[in-house]
Order: structure tokens, then C-alpha cells, then sequence
């Protein structure tokens, strides 16, 4: 199977919204692999989005995602599975984002977004690393 990364972040937990989310996923036909519901610390939220790192925005995405739990999930299909999650997550920003997507249907905040997905195969493996690494390590 192929796996992805996903948090259901802060916001989305807060409004209540993780089982929503994660019913949209398994009606797509994904499966969890994973799941753990748990508040990111400082570093991990840093190094998870070190992309990001220097943009005006740095810091406030990163008090965003650490500032109560995100249900972090491992999402497995049969292939492209990243992909998958993208599309039916939707555009970064909610108030562009198709209806019918997550962040379409739920959200209206580019900064409270609802949802993380890796975006590609080797982010999907690097994230799983950082989050779960003994699933990682275990290849299961
Ligand atoms: P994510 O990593 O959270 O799944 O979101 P994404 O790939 O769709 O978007 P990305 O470009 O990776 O941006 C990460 C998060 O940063 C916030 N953001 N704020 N203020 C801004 O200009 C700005 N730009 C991006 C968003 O909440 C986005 O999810
Ligand atoms: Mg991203």
C-alpha cells in the first residue's frame, strides 16, 4: 500500500471536525494506518514545516499548529495516495478552494485551514518519519 501524511490540525479539532474529516477520507476508499491524537511540540512543528522557515508567516504557523492537539493520521490506498488527499483537501486557501473540497466545504481562514497533507511521495515518507518513526522504521 502507499501512505501519506495527514494532521487534522488544531482548528479542526476544536470545532469537532476530525471525524469528518477522516469520514471523507475513508469514503474516498483511503484506510487508516494510523492515528494518534496529540499536541505537536515546538521543534517537530518547526522541522515539519522547514520549508516554510523565514517567511513572514513562520511563526505564526507554527503557534498555530502547536496550540492544542491535531489528530495526526497515516492514510494508505493503492497508489498516489498524496494525491488523492490533495484534491479532496482543496486549495491552501479555504475562500478559494472548490465546494465539495474539506477546506471548500468547512473553512473560511487561510491561517485555520483544517488540514495538512504531504505534498508529494517523499514528503509523505520524511513526515511519517518525523511523527511515527516506528511505523517508519518498521515499513508496516
Ligand atoms: P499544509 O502544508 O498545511 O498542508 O498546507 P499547503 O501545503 O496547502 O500550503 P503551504 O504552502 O505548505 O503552507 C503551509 C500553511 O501555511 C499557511 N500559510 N499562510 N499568511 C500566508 O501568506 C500563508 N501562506 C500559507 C497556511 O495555513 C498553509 O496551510
Ligand atoms: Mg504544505
Amino acid at each position: 500500500m502507499d501512505r501519506t501524511f495527514v494532521i487534522c490540525k488544531p482548528d479542526a479539532v476544536e470545532r469537532g471536525l476530525s471525524g469528518e474529516i477522516i469520514a471523507r477520507l475513508e469514503r474516498k476508499g483511503l484506510r487508516l494506518a494510523a492515528a494518534e491524537l496529540r499536541v505537536i511540540d515546538d521543534q517537530t512543528a518547526r522541522t515539519h514545516y522547514g520549508e516554510h522557515e523565514g517567511k513572514p508567516f513562520f511563526d505564526d504557523l507554527v503557534s498555530f499548529i502547536t496550540r492544542s492537539a491535531a489528530m495526526l493520521l497515516v492514510v494508505e490506498g493503492p497508489e498516489d495516495t498524496w494525491q488523492v488527499v490533495r484534491t479532496l483537501m482543496g486549495a491552501t486557501n479555504p475562500r478559494e478552494a472548490a465546494p465539495g473540497t474539506i477546506r471548500g466545504d468547512l473553512g473560511t481562514l487561510l491561517t485555520e485551514n483544517l488540514v495538512h497533507g504531504s505534498d508529494s511521495a517523499t514528503s509523505a515518507e520524511r513526515e511519517i518519519g518525523l511523527f511515527f518513526p516506528a511505523l517508519a522504521a518498521s515499513g508496516s
